[in-house]
């Protein structure tokens, strides 16, 4: 689909976008828009590279895409000079290839925090609950009457909440977990986040002047710690060199036997065949996973596993956040065609 086709600047968007305000971004900095109609649900490079073509001025592209030296040189040689990864994620993007080429990266951060903090709630009492247990049983006809034995959980009020990554959207999901549900707090990050201490510290004294017990919030020196502590790990970190495989077999035979682990990150931080062991050994331990190691395929034995919730990485799908995600992915592309800086870009 072409849209204000006597723009001056060509820009290829390899995949439709919701809403319309990206596009009136991108007219308006006068450019030709491009969208990809390719059926192919993940676009090979070599497709990226037709779109492309002779001439492209900037691109918006997936969390599909390999977005490295083959792609960023071909945009470079079309006279290319904005990328945007439809995405606050940039895994799939080789941030110094694209700099290597003179190529701006932007990426599309905030107007998914809470979106996807949300998603990660849901997936924690999803599975802490067991929930999609309960709709398989019922939907199976199943159901014979209440029984007091019947899919029994976890209670997650007033126990420990432990957070890997306490960036943007850790630090979201950890207020919805200390002010929803008067969890204590245990994190990890490379950097104090002085600010959900603060937080904790003082909704601790506004429940202490109620009457109410009164929560700690603890920075950990090592990722073991929180994994000790918790009764449930949500993982929040970037993947990059440091975090990939972080949770091997021997990490979750760290965790307390009916803990909930919540993946709403990238699927390689987790070890998912170790994942898939652990569970099988572990009836009562519980996952929530959002994404996977090899998406969009799943380790074999997980989609066996009763004891995990498993959705398509859909964390930040909300019409909202995804129609910002992509009017950001837009400015960062018109601003760096019209010479400023991405209006957000990757923290590298
Ligand atoms: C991201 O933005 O990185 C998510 O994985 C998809 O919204």
């Amino acid at each position: 689909e072409v849209h204000n086709p006597n723009g001056a600047l060509r820009v290829v968007v390899t995949k439709a976008l919701p809403g319309d305000r990206w596009l009136k971004v991108l007219t308006a900095a006068g450019c030709r828009v491009e969208v990809s109609a390719d059926p192919d649900t993940i676009l090979s490079n070599s497709k990226i590279k037709a779109l492309i073509g002779d001439k492209c001025d900037g691109v918006i592209g997936q969390l599909t895409e390999d977005w490295s030296a083959e792609l960023f040189g071909a945009l470079k040689a079309a006279g290319g000079r904005a990328y945007s990864n439809y995405a606050v994620g940039y895994n799939n993007v080789i941030v110094p290839d694209a700099t290597q080429v003179g190529i701006p990266v932007g990426n599309t951060p905030g107007v998914l925090t809470e979106t996807t903090a949300e998603l990660a709630l849901a997936l924690t009492f999803a599975a802490a609950r067991r929930v999609v247990e309960g709709d398989s049983f019922m939907r199976g006809g199943h159901y014979k009457g209440w029984l007091p034995t019947l899919f029994v959980g976890n209670l997650l009020q007033n126990k420990v909440v432990g957070i890997v990554g306490a960036g943007r959207i850790g630090t979201a999901y950890a207020r919805m977990m200390v002010e929803g549900h008067k969890c204590d707090l245990v994190y990890y990050d490379p950097y104090p986040n002085t600010f959900l201490e603060q937080y904790v510290k003082d909704y601790s004294k506004l429940l202490e002047s109620k009457g109410e017990r009164p929560l700690s919030v603890r920075r950990c020196e090592t990722v073991e710690e929180v994994l000790q502590l918790a009764d449930v790990v949500s993982l929040h970190c970037n993947l990059d060199d440091n975090t990939r495989h972080l949770m091997n077999a021997q990490r979750l035979s760290l965790m307390k036997p009916d803990a909930v682990l919540v993946n709403a990150a990238r699927g390689p931080v987790v070890d998912e065949a170790a994942l898939v062991a652990h569970l099988k050994a572990n009836p009562s331990f519980r996952a929530g996973l959002d994404v996977f190691e090899d998406e969009p395929a799943m380790k074999p034995g997980l989609a066996d596993c009763p004891n995990a919730v498993i959705v398509p990485h859909i964390a930040s799908a909300t019409l909202w956040t995804r129609a910002g995600m992509a009017t950001l992915a837009a400015c960062n592309v018109a601003a760096t065609l019209q010479g400023y800086p991405a209006w957000n870009k990757p923290d590298v």
